[in-house]
């Protein structure tokens, strides 16, 4: 991703300190805590941070710092937990924390970050606090959801939705909004920023899903919420379909995919069917109505990186 020189040096200067946030007095603890941070990640969210702080006033870049680490650290927490949720063994191509120590450790590590992420906002102000809480509410709910599946007069499809936007699109949406924060944006700004970001989180979802299917270079192992019949897109779509023809995958997808074998003819299966093309163009549907929210902001180069994550997103799933 293209990125202005001032966004930048706050990024490196962002990792520094990330890493710092994680060490603990025991040695033990800040392993298991870096093990995640350092093996890598887009830092997204603090990109949205820094980006959405270029539509208010003077900015006090300690505070910039520390609204980027409190999304951070949230969403690498919600990793651990994750990953012991989702059985998953790799993250951010690394063994992860609970194929590594076991699930105990992994929840609690997790948790601990969770900590580092509360005393950050803390020094923040109540509203961050108040808009933490939120968030973190909204995505533990998401996750809830989604394990318990959608009731009896819920359509799973509808459900999925309301799922990726409490789990993903709250967090990235407080991102930007913590960016127009600590700016001094107009409330005008604010809300077209929770807009966008609201709608990027859930794009950004859309593509992970498409992109647990087709890629083999994401550093997680293709097929993960497959195999462990966590619905994203392209297979509620196909469950949706009522064609004699896609019986077998169906069957396939819905029954074990614990063996190798079987996970590869499931993958196969849906990456040659016709739903992988109705969830790309999802994707972009959704992808352009996010870059939609952007058009009251005041045109720039920090608008122009908003809409150019709009378009990186479609890419990647393409
Ligand atoms: C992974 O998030 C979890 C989702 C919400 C899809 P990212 O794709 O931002 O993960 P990293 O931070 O780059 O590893
Ligand atoms: C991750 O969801 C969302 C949160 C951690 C809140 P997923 O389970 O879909 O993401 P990946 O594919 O493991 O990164
Ligand atoms: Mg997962
Ligand atoms: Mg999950």
């Amino acid at each position: 991703m293209a990125e202005s020189t001032a966004v930048e040096g706050l990024l490196t200067r962002f990792e520094e300190a990330l890493v710092a946030e994680a060490f603990s007095d025991a040695p033990f603890v800040t392993e298991a805590a870096t093990h995640i941070i350092a093996a890598g990640g887009k830092r997204f969210r603090p990109l949205l941070v820094f980006l959405a702080a270029q539509f208010g006033g003077d900015v006090d870049e300690d505070d910039l710092i520390a609204a980027a680490l409190v999304v951070e650290l949230t969403h690498v927490a919600s990793l651990y937990h994750d990953d012991v949720m989702d059985e998953a063994e790799l993250r951010r191509a690394a063994p992860s924390a609970n194929s590594r120590w076991g699930n105990s450790i992994a929840i609690l590590v997790g948790d601990y970050l969770f900590a580092r992420a509360s005393a950050r906002v803390a020094k923040l102000g109540v509203e961050y606090v108040a808009l933490q809480a939120e968030t973190f509410s909204r995505l533990v709910q998401g996750q809830i959801a989604e394990t318990r599946g959608p009731g009896e007069s819920e359509k799973p499809l509808a459900h999925h939705l309301q799922v990726i936007a409490d789990k993903t699109g709250s967090l990235i949406a407080t991102s930007a909004v913590f960016g127009g924060m600590v700016s001094g944006a107009s409330p005008e700004v604010i809300d077209a920023l929770r807009a966008y970001g609201e709608e990027v989180g859930v794009v950004f979802q859309l593509s992970d899903d498409v992109i647990d299917i087709t890629s083999e270079e994401t550093g997680k192992t293709p097929g993960t919420d497959l195999r462990e019949g966590v619905p994203t897109l392209p297979t509620l779509m196909l469950g949706a379909s009522t064609d004699p023809d896609d019986a077998e995958l169906k069957s396939l997808i819905d029954g074990d995919l614990e063996s190798e074998e079987a996970l590869a003819a499931a993958l196969e299966g849906l990456r040659i069917h016709p739903v992988m093309e109705r969830a790309r163009a999802e994707v972009q549907r959704r992808a352009d109505l996010a870059r939609s929210h952007l058009d009251v902001l005041p045109d720039g180069e920090a608008k122009d990186m908003l809409a150019a994550v709009c378009t990186e997103l479609v890419e990647r799933s393409s």
